[in-house]
């Protein structure tokens, strides 16, 4: 992993350079979820904005760029950008022009004729297959015309495309601020953090997550494993887990993590009880059990971990002094599934305001988490990043990071 200094971080913020009448290419991640038309989560748009609205405030002309979905390379109508720019426009409070491709002479056009402080949108980077493909010449079309990029797509910043990491290659390049943030918090949180640092893995499968196991085993000093991938550690030390799912041709992958956690003095806290119940679905007949102790029906699934491993849990949060969380507890989505994960959370948020605990948390899942357990904001920092989160758990420098630093 590359660590990201403070120096490092000064030197490729945006925040002072001298940027008005500049024309920007701001590299953005407006990847919201949308249902009918409505975006459902403004959170990525509402943290980018104000570097934005700054810009624009310093007279810069601003080219806003940004993915929508996963088009292929092609032209898809439901996933274009044009529906986004109202909501940006109401987020940095100013008017933002659309323009309905990201290269060629219309955009050229569009930005020749921006003044000092003007927003403009550009169409779905993923419209063209040069993006995803990290193509040279598309990446210089986009730099066109353009004085200076910013990336503040920290989330996005996992992918090698032409616009998160080539084009850092063309132009001066800077991180923006929601960039900065990011980079600042994660560093807090894994690469020069305050110990004891205690990790929340949770989610579904161990498979989707080993290399963040491997890696956070040999940096944290206690790691709490929750989710359905808590079921696969379990089975793997030959606990009996009823009907549950888990993936059971991971166990010896499981057994290899727990090997290396002890020679790495990572202490593990697995469930030592749990919430089982025979159906999936709201109000299911749920019933607490103690983990070699109470015997599990057959057709019994652990849907969450119970109060005593949450107490366990709460017990390392309380000497730690950082930090990080990825995955929910239980299948939260579901009531009375969801108690662990709140109940944890809620206890993250209170030692985050009374002990000072650093608490950084990141992924899809985990944001939903934490905003249904009512501590989204309580906590020292909630990442806008999902997959990108990930990655950087796994010890990997991201390329659009990587491009900044000069590395790529
Ligand atoms: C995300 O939503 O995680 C980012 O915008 C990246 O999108 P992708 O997974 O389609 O590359
Ligand atoms: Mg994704």
């Amino acid at each position: 992993m590359s660590t990201i200094s403070l120096a490092d971080l000064s030197r490729l913020s945006i925040a002072d350079i001298d940027v008005s009448g500049k024309v920007i290419f701001f590299r953005t991640d407006l990847n919201v979820p949308m249902a009918e038309g409505q975006i459902t989560d403004t959170t990525r748009i509402d943290r980018t904005a104000p570097g934005i609205a700054d810009l624009a405030a310093r007279g810069a002309k601003v080219v806003v760029a940004a993915h929508y979905g996963r088009p292929k390379g092609e032209r898809v109508d439901s996933m274009s950008l044009e529906p986004i720019a109202p909501a940006l426009a109401k987020a940095i409070d100013q008017n933002v022009a659309f323009v309905s491709d990201c290269i060629g002479a219309e955009v050229e056009a569009a930005v020749a004729s921006m003044a000092n402080g003007d927003v403009l949108l550009l169409e779905n980077l993923r419209f063209h297959q040069g993006e995803e493909k990290g193509d040279a010449d598309f990446a210089a079309a986009l730099a066109k015309g353009i004085d200076l990029y910013v990336n503040d797509a920290f989330s996005a910043s996992h992918r090698a495309h032409a616009s998160i990491s080539v084009i850092a290659g063309l132009v001066p390049s800077y991180a923006g601020p929601l960039m900065a943030a990011e980079l600042t918090a994660l560093a807090a949180a894994l690469e020069v953090p305050k110990k004891p640092v205690v990790a929340v893995v949770g989610g579904a499968k161990v498979s989707t997550k080993l290399a963040v196991l491997n890696n956070l085993v040999a940096k944290v000093d206690a790691l709490i494993i929750g989710g359905g991938m808590a079921n696969t550690f379990l089975f793997a030390q030959g606990v009996d887990i009823g009907a549950s799912l888990a993936e059971t041709d991971m166990a010896d992958q499981a057994r290899a993590i727990l090997t290396n956690a002890d020679a790495a003095g990572c202490r593990i806290i697995l469930p030592v009880d749990v919430i089982v119940a025979k159906e999936f679905k709201a109000g299911a007949d749920a019933r607490h059990l103690t983990l070699g102790k109470d015997h599990l029906d057959a057709d019994d699934m652990i849907l969450d971990a119970g109060p005593e491993t949450v107490a366990l849990a709460v017990d390392a949060l309380n000497t730690a002094k950082t930090l990080v969380w990825n995955g929910p507890m239980g299948a939260f989505e579901i009531k009375p599934f969801d108690a662990a994960t709140v109940d944890l959370a809620r206890q993250a948020a209170i030692l985050t305001r009374m002990n000072g605990l650093i608490s950084v948390a990141g992924g899809g899942d985990t944001v939903a988490a934490l905003a249904a357990a009512g501590v989204d904001d309580k906590f020292h920092y909630v990442s806008t990043a999902g997959g990108a989160f990930l990655e950087w758990m796994e010890g990997k420098t991201l390329p659009g990071v990587a491009a900044l630093l000069g590395q790529a």
